[in-house]
This record gives C-alpha cells, sequence and structure tokens, in this order.
C-alpha cells in the first residue's frame, strides 16, 4: 500500500510504498481509508512537536472515515495506534463508528475532530451547567470555534459570545455577542463575558492570561475548559489579580476520548 511518511520533523512529508497492515485480529477491524483530515493535531504531530508525536519515522493523520470489509462506513480513530494518511489501517473496535446513510463521509472527516472539541469539552468536561447557559468561545473563528458555536446552542446554551480577532467573520457566526481581541491585547474588554459559566478556551496565552485578569462572574461558578493553543502554550496564572473566585480548569484531548462510548453518536453530534 502506499502511504505518507515523515522521516525527519524539519522536512516535509513524503508519499511512499509501506508495508500492508498485518490479517486483523477480532478486536481489529481493517479498514480501507477514503478521507482523512488534515487537523491542527495533525500538522502539530508531523512537525514532532506535539506530546503524542511519537518516533521517527512518523505516518501523520489521527482519523479519517472508510469502509471495513463487509462495505460498512465508518468514521475511526487511530490517534493511539498509528497514522491514517495509507490506503489501509488497522483500528481497535472500539475506535469506530458507523456512519448513518447518506453522511458526506468528507466532510466527516474534516469536521469530526474540529467538532467533537467542544462537544467532548460540553459532555464530559462540564458539570451541571445552568438550563440556558453562557458561554465564551476563545478563538472562536477557528474551524473548532466555528462548529462550537452551534454545538453549544444544540447542548442549551442560551447566550453564546465569541471571542476573535476577526470581527467581519465572527459577525457572520450567529453570536449573541462578540468581543474583539485587540492588538494589544490588554485592551481587550472583557467585560461582556462577566456573567459566563463555561470558557471553551482554542486561544490561552496571552488573550487567555487578559481574560483571568478581568472581574469575571464573581457570584458563581465559572467552568473553563483548555480545548487549544493557537495563541499560545503557557500563561502565568498568578498573574491574574482579578481571578474568578470559583472555577473549575481542566482539558479535552482527543487522544483521550472512548469513541466506542459514544455507542455511534459521534457522526451524528458532528
Ligand atoms: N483538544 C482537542 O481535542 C482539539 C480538537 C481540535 C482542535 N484543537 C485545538 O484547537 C485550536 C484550534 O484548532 P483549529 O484546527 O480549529 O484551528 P484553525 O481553524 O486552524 O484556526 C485558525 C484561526 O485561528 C485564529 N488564530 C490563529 N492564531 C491566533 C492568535 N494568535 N490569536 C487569535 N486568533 C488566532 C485565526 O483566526 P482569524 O484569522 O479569524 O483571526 C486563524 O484563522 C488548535 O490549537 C487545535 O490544536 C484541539
Amino acid at each position: 500500500m502506499y502511504g505518507v511518511l515523515v522521516t525527519n520533523w524539519s522536512k516535509a512529508p513524503i508519499y511512499v510504498e509501506l508495508d500492508n497492515p498485518s490479517i486483523p485480529d477480532p478486536g481489529t477491524v481493517q479498514i480501507k481509508v477514503t478521507a482523512t483530515g488534515l487537523h491542527s493535531v495533525v500538522r502539530s504531530r508531523a512537525s514532532g512537536k506535539h506530546f503524542s508525536s511519537g518516533d521517527l519515522p512518523h505516518v501523520p493523520g489521527v482519523d479519517g472515515v472508510g469502509k471495513t470489509s463487509d462495505g460498512q462506513s465508518v468514521y475511526f480513530s487511530t490517534f493511539n495506534t498509528g497514522g491514517s494518511y495509507c490506503d489501509v489501517v488497522n483500528v481497535p473496535r472500539q475506535a469506530i463508528s458507523p456512519l448513518p446513510a447518506g453522511v458526506d463521509e468528507i466532510q466527516v472527516a474534516a469536521y469530526t475532530n474540529p467538532g467533537l472539541s467542544s462537544w467532548m469539552a460540553l459532555k464530559t468536561r462540564t458539570n451541571n451547567l445552568p438550563p440556558n447557559f453562557t458561554v465564551l468561545i476563545m478563538g472562536t473563528t477557528s474551524a473548532s470555534g466555528t462548529f462550537a458555536v452551534s454545538v453549544a446552542r444544540a447542548l442549551g446554551a442560551g447566550r453564546v459570545i465569541g471571542c476573535a480577532r476577526n470581527t467581519k467573520k465572527m459577525s457572520s457566526l450567529g453570536l449573541d455577542e462578540m468581543i474583539e481581541l485587540r492588538e494589544p491585547v490588554a485592551d481587550t474588554d472583557f467585560s461582556m463575558a462577566r456573567d459566563v459559566d463555561v470558557v471553551l478556551d482554542y486561544l490561552y496565552g496571552a488573550p487567555t492570561e487578559q481574560l483571568f485578569k478581568s472581574p469575571l462572574a464573581s457570584s458563581r461558578r465559572v467552568q473553563y475548559v483548555h480545548i487549544g493553543g493557537l495563541a499560545g502554550l503557557e500563561f502565568e496564572f498568578a498573574r491574574c489579580p482579578h481571578s474568578i473566585k470559583e472555577h473549575h480548569h481542566c482539558g479535552v484531548c482527543s487522544g483521550q476520548f472512548r469513541y466506542g462510548r459514544a455507542g455511534g453518536r459521534t457522526p451524528k453530534a458532528a
């Protein structure tokens, strides 16, 4: 079979002939790959910078859609079992979800990872959100952040606030309110997010530090989920004197998601 291989973290991947995968055991399904996603995590892993990059040589790709030997179309994750940028993959049975008839397989390959990021965050990393909760999406013009607007509404958000630097794009996303991320970031006014219940953060770095410096939700518990790092990989929590009083921090990673536990709901959610 053919596939894509990274042999040097600072060089472009190459298209090469690879060994066919072994005959699958009963707990494994062999899939002929139709399409795979070029997500941020795929690029990050292929440059050797992601915590899950592993060793060289590296086959990029963390998921995709394809067909099983009996012709069933499935979405599959290879996050923990090898790359998906090749003709055929062997995947643990619990890492696949059958696709409903009629879905656009290319869209499923492209959007499941960005779509799942907010779905996982709201379904598995938050608890007891009030009815019609208010969500702030940091980095809402990214593919994942754009998707998060619809996911949040589908999961009960009553007010969706976006924060990004591109106000033109933000105004097309159906947000209730927009916060323009300014340069310098200290000029960003987060007062609109005062009563937020949950933050989905695709930015991190300086914008997140500025958010936590703002006098947010003094009267209620704020749930904060770290999803991405478009603006930076760290910030100094100790530099945030106005930090919200009660907060619950956690992160999500598509590699930790048990697709089997979603019971086939993953493509529907996407
Ligand atoms: N944990 C998970 O399971 C998971 C899943 C999916 C994605 N992620 C992470 O979430 C983040 C978003 O991923 P994505 O693939 O959706 O991103 P993307 O579509 O590639 O986002 C690109 C957009 O982000 C905005 N952006 C980039 N740098 C920025 C900065 N310094 N400040 C403000 N905005 C900036 C820009 O929007 P404008 O041009 O409009 O300003 C840019 O067009 C990434 O860090 C990714 O690794 C995590």
